[in-house]
This record gives C-alpha cells, structure tokens and sequence, in this order.
C-alpha cells in the first residue's frame, strides 16, 4: 500500500478512489484571491514560500488525496527563451515562433539554472505535504507548441496548423525541441521529489488522426517514456480528443485522463481496443457540474464512481475547476466521493 492514489495510479483497486481536482488551487478559494491581491500571478509561481503555501490551500481545507505542484504551463516556455506575460485574459507571447528562423530563439534549457524555483517549491512541499503525495507537471509537446505558435491561448489554431501544413520541417523540429526541453524539466521535479507528473494536452482536440500520427504520438510517447523511466506514474490528459483514444494509446500512459464527453466504461475500453492492457483511469465530472444544483452533481458523482470501479480510478474533474465555483459546492463534491 503506498497511498490511495499512487496505489490507483498503478492500477491497483482502492477502497474508494482518491480524489484531487484539475487546478485545484486557484481563484475560486478566498485564501487563495487573498494572496494572489499582494502578488502578480508570475511572481506567486517565482517564489517558492507562496507557491508552496498555495499548492497547500486546497489541501488543508478540503484533504484532497494528491497535491498539484503550483505553477504553470508557460512557466518552461520562458525558460526555453521565449517572453511570456501574464495579462487579465490569459498569458500572452509577444514573439511567437512562426517559422524556421523563430525556432533559433527557442532552447532547451538546464532546468536547474532555468527554474530553480520549481524544484524549491517541491523541496518544499515534500517537507510539509507529509503523507500526500505530490504531482509535478508539464503540458504536453503540442499544447505547450500551440503557446509559442499562436502566441495565446488557440481558438481555431490556425497559426499551429498553418505551421504543421506549410513547414513540416518545421513543426517537427519544433515539437521535438520542446519536447527534449520539457523532459529534462520533468525529470528535475522528479528529482527534486515529485511522485507522480501529469502531463497536460489541453489542446489537443483540433488535430485530426493523421497528424496525431504524423507529428504528435512520437514526441508525446518519447516524453512519456522517459518520464516513467523515472519510476514514477505518469497520468496523461488528452483534452477534448476522446475520439481519437485508440490512437492515445499508444502513448503508454500509466493513467489516462478523461474529459467529460465520454463515459470512463467506454474510456477504459476503447484504451484496450488501443492495445492498452493494465488501465488505470482519472476524471471525469463536467467542472460545470459543480456550479450546483448539488443533487444533481451527486448524482453524477456516484454515476461516476460506479463506471470507475475495478482497477484504478482516480476522481478528478473533466477539466480545471471555474474560478466561479462555490466552495460549498466542492465541500459537497469530497463527501460524495468519500460516502460509501
Ligand atoms: O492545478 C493546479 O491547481 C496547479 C496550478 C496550475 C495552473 N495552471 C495555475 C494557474 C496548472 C496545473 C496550470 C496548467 C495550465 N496553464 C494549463 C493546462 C491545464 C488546463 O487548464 O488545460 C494551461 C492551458 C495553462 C495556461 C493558462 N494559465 C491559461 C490559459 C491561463 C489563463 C486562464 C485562467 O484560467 O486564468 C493561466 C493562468 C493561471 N494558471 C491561473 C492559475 C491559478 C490564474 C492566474 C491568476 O491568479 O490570475
């Protein structure tokens, strides 16, 4: 028995499944707004006591099963060379890469020089989460490449797309750099104590099977494997891609994280379909379900416990939490989780 969730992310058949949530730490905690009103959203993802303390918020009030490192997404894009600035409608890149010559300006980068405060902040952590176990992540090769592509977060990722269409080379070059860079990242914050890393595919939705196959599976399988090589479990969560889940099983996930379009019985499946023996799976309540009403959210929740049993569930969210979620609502959500 390690814990309830490194025991599911194993694929190991729990008493109940562990439960943490998709940004779990965020705006829609008072304690958290508290400290963010003092501090800009860079500078809390810098300093590893207020990283540390907010990856903690969470944890204390609702004694959620996993701790989710407090960072972000673009935070190794910066480090790669790129400038990333945080604005009131998201995080922004004034020079995006959007052909062979930008790609000069994006390197893969000692993780200890380039984000000290990273493996801080888990150093940190691991001294103070005791027996809760500590995510560590990264986003995806494509979804962290649609950042430096489009510049902000894609709607229809036209820039991504022009570039995979017009300069393959290109596009390969790129999605291979990031994900070498996004690797030794990775492995620092195993290194530096992580137990388990999530890697975030938030976008990748738009792309249709035959680039899935020609520019996605092979850089998203390299980092996958280097990462379990680790020894830690490796939970992957292709956003919005369900369609395609037979292909994502060929990136040999330890745990697939799936979003609310699709039940978690007909997940499991389709990932066995993909060749994916031993599936451990997470999620996957719609995040709007807890905007209320409450019996309704109960509903889907035990519907959700019931389709996860067997080997490995892991309850989580089918996407990050809403900033404007009741924390009431997420008291409602643990004890109907936790109730047999
Ligand atoms: O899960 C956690 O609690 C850990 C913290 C975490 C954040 N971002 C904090 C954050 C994690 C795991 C992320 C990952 C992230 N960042 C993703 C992948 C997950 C997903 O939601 O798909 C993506 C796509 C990003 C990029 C990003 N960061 C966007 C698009 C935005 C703006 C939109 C928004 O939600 O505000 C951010 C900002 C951000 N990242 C905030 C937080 C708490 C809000 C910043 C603030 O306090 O103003």
């Amino acid at each position: 028995m390690d814990s309830l969730f490194l025991d599911a992310c194993r694929g190991r058949t729990t008493p109940r499944p562990p439960l943490w949530l998709m940004r779990q730490a965020g705006r829609y905690l008072p304690e958290y707004r508290e400290i963010r009103s003092h501090v800009s959203f860079l500078e809390l993802c810098k300093t590893p006591a207020l990283a540390a303390e907010v990856t903690l918020q969470p944890i204390r009030r609702f004694g959620f099963d996993a701790a989710i490192l407090f960072s972000d997404l673009l935070i190794p894009l910066e480090a790669m060379g790129l400038e990333v600035v945080f604005t009131e409608h998201g995080p922004s890149l004034p020079r995006p890469v959007r052909n062979g010559q930008d790609l000069d300006r994006v390197r893969v980068f000692d993780p200890w020089e380039g984000t000290p405060f990273v493996h801080e902040t888990i150093r940190l952590l691991r001294e103070k989460l005791g027996e809760t176990p500590l995510i560590g992540f990264a986003g995806a090769p494509f979804t962290t490449a649609t950042y430096a592509i489009e510049g902000k977060t894609g709607k229809n990722f036209i820039e991504t797309k022009k570039l995979l269409y017009q300069e393959p080379e290109t596009a390969h070059r790129l999605l291979d750099r990031i994900g070498a860079a996004t690797r030794a990242y990775l492995l620092a914050q195993v290194a530096a104590g992580a137990q388990a890393i999530q890697i975030f595919d938030s976008w990748i939705g738009v792309v249709s099977p035959e680039e899935w196959e020609e520019f996605v599976l092979g850089p998203t399988r390299a980092l996958v494997d280097a990462v379990k090589a680790s020894g830690v479990p490796v939970i992957y969560f292709p956003n919005g891609a369900t369609t395609l889940l037979e292909r994502i099983a060929k990136v040999g996930a330890d745990v697939y994280s799936i979003d609310w379009r699709l039940p978690l019985a007909e997940a499991r499946a389709r990932l066995r379909a993909g060749g994916c023996d031993q599936v451990a799976v997470q999620g996957n309540l719609d995040p709007a379900l807890l905007l209320g009403p409450v019996e309704r959210l109960r509903r889907q929740v035990a519907r959700i416990k019931a389709e996860g049993e067997g080997c490995g569930h892991v309850f989580n969210l089918g996407h990050g939490i809403y900033p404007e979620t009741p924390v009431e609502n997420v008291e409602a959500l643990v004890r109907a989780v936790r109730e047999t």
